[in-house]
């Protein structure tokens, strides 16, 4: 694997590698030295022009535990504030001899085209509305792990059936997710008020719906997304109040799931408006556990493109 850019870099036996090392990888958090060498002498760099805590932490956390030198720079601090241009500033920091660049940024295509410009490795880390494949990966270990529970020679997702609920226009987390989780074989339900689908949602491979209620007691998960309202210029519709009441994860709505089923949240949440906090903390769901496996992913990722895919990183020495 040369960048990790989209979803749809991956194939299923892509996912499967790097879902398995990231099991692999999760056994290094339970240890008291966490501490593997396979990626001594390389250096990443997070380069974030967004705000983020659960992505930008755990690549770094990643990175250091897998014994790389991490470099964070963002947009706030760095010569960006001065005006520097994208492409100065990735040239800038490629010129100082980094292995893989990881790149956060409000453009949807940044990403790509960094990897255009430089010889580094380059992971997109976000861009803009486009999407997010490490958050999509993350989702995925923590789904395959819940349904492994009950079915523990389960390999893809076949027969299961994904919601994923929201403001689908300003997410890139669903793109992601709509390419992944179709390559591993899951039923996905877009569901969204009219307002929030985006244009062209008819094509993706998933099906689409504007009724919660008609949809929650089929899925196996329900991945709640935040409402960007920082995306919405001019304030957003529906209301806020008439939001939780059509599409939000309410205490009423918690009754209605599947038993057994994922309740999931990329994160951060808007607590009382997409998701009550009886759902964030219900016993069944897994949010935390994402951010638990976002660094597992992250491990996995970086090593699979800086460490060599097919050699051991040493996890289990
Ligand atoms: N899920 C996610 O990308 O969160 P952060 O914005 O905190 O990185």
């Amino acid at each position: 694997m040369r960048h990790l850019l989209s979803a749809a870099d991956l194939d299923l036996k892509a996912i499967s590698s790097i879902l398995d090392l990231s099991e692999e990888m999760s056994t290094v958090q339970d240890r008291p030295v966490k501490k593997l060498p396979a990626l001594r002498g390389r250096t990443v760099v997070n380069l974030f022009f967004e705000d983020s805590t659960r992505t930008r932490s755990s690549f770094e956390i990643a990175g250091k535990w897998l014994s790389a030198d991490v470099i964070n720079v963002s947009a706030k601090g760095s010569s960006v504030s001065k005006g520097e241009s994208l492409r100065d500033t990735v040239l800038t920091v490629a010129a100082m001899g980094v292995d893989a660049l990881v790149i956060r940024h409000m453009t949807s295509g940044a990403p790509w085209q960094a990897s255009q410009w430089i010889d580094a490795q380059v992971i997109n880390a976000g861009d803009g509305t486009h999407e997010h494949p490490t958050q999509a990966l993350l989702d995925a270990f923590t789904l395959r792990r819940h349904f492994r529970r009950t079915d523990p020679a389960l390999s893809d997702f076949s027969g299961k059936t994904v919601a994923i609920v929201g403001d689908l226009t300003h997410s890139r987390v669903v793109r992601s997710n709509v390419l992944l989780l179709q390559t591993l074989g899951a039923r996905v339900i877009l569901v969204a008020p009219p307002t929030l689908l985006p244009s062209g949602v008819e094509s993706w491979p998933a099906e689409v719906s504007t009724d919660f209620d008609a949809v929650i007691g089929s899925a196996d998960a329900v991945m709640m997304l935040r409402v960007q309202r920082e995306r919405m210029s001019g304030g957003y519709f529906p209301t806020a109040r008439e939001y939780t009441v059509g599409y939000g994860l309410t205490r009423a709505r918690l009754g209605r799931l599947r038993e057994g089923a994922a309740i999931c949240h990329p994160g951060p949440m808007n607590r009382g408006l997409e998701i009550s906090a009886d759902a964030a903390d219900a016993a069944n769901s897994l949010i935390l556990n994402q951010v638990a496996a976002g660094v597992a992913v992250r491990m996995s990722v970086l090593y699979h493109l800086l460490g060599g895919a097919d050699d051991n990183p040493g996890v289990t020495s």
